[in-house]
């Protein structure tokens, strides 16, 4: 029997071979953002940027080409999924690092507030050691009975039409795309060695902005310029 694949979620991937010496004084620039925190405040909580006042990294110099780069790749897969960028508005909304120490997370989430999330990887040797991301889909139709692909010993043996989760480990370079509203979190980093370094980027889309008397469609938000603060 042939089984089809239906409805598939878009992850896209990026393997990007950035300066090293660029990325040794990005990593140096979050060290220093940093400073003498290390968690969130929770120890067992990686420190991200977004509840420490650095969410603009785009703005800063250090940043600005790489994240420049990464927004065009964002761009890219707007276009492979289909989207006519002549008729949306890409906005980056932050972007924020995740340093993580050993046996520190990032607890599972999504982000409501944005349309398409990108995570950036400073380091990490693809082993997975210092804590892949770790992906779930929003719903898990084909174990058709609920909860049975996380079942202990169930009658439901392991393959990809019911894979409760995918991992993705950690590779420098590497640059990932996916929908904002997929759950996801970032497993203990396990390699004591290594401070785990990302970079996380939330992007939201628009209308483009409305000209001589035309409306936006109604089904994207008009352009930000448009709006009226109250
Ligand atoms: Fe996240």
């Amino acid at each position: 029997m042939q089984i089809e694949p239906l409805f598939p979620v878009a992850l896209g991937r990026v393997q990007l071979s950035p300066d090293p010496l660029d990325t040794a004084l990005q990593l140096q620039a979050l060290h220093e953002l940093r400073g003498h925190a290390s968690s969130n405040p929770d120890p067992g909580c990686a420190w991200t940027g977004d509840l420490n006042g650095v969410w603009q990294l785009q703005r800063q110099p250090a940043f600005a080409p790489l994240i420049a780069g990464l927004t065009g790749h964002a761009e890219a897969f707007l276009q492979q999924l289909g989207f006519d960028l002549s008729r949306v508005a890409l906005h980056l909304q932050r972007c924020w690092p995740v340093l993580s120490e050993e046996g520190q997370v990032v607890g599972r989430h999504h982000h409501p507030n944005a349309h398409l999330s990108a995570i950036y990887y400073l380091n990490g040797d693809g082993s997975g050691r210092s804590g892949c991301l770790r992906l779930w889909p929003q719903r898990q139709v084909n174990e058709l009975v609920p909860g049975m692909a996380v079942g202990h010993e169930g009658p439901l043996a392991a393959s990809p039409w019911s894979a409760p989760w995918l991992d993705v480990a950690p590779q420098a370079g590497l640059l990932l795309l996916f929908p904002s509203c997929l759950d996801h979190a970032v497993l203990p980093n396990e390699d004591p060695d290594d401070l785990r370094c990302s970079l996380s980027i939330d992007f939201a889309l628009t209308a483009p902005v409305a000209r001589d008397g035309s409306s936006p469609p109604e089904y994207l938000a008009p352009h930000p310029s448009q709006w009226q603060e109250l």
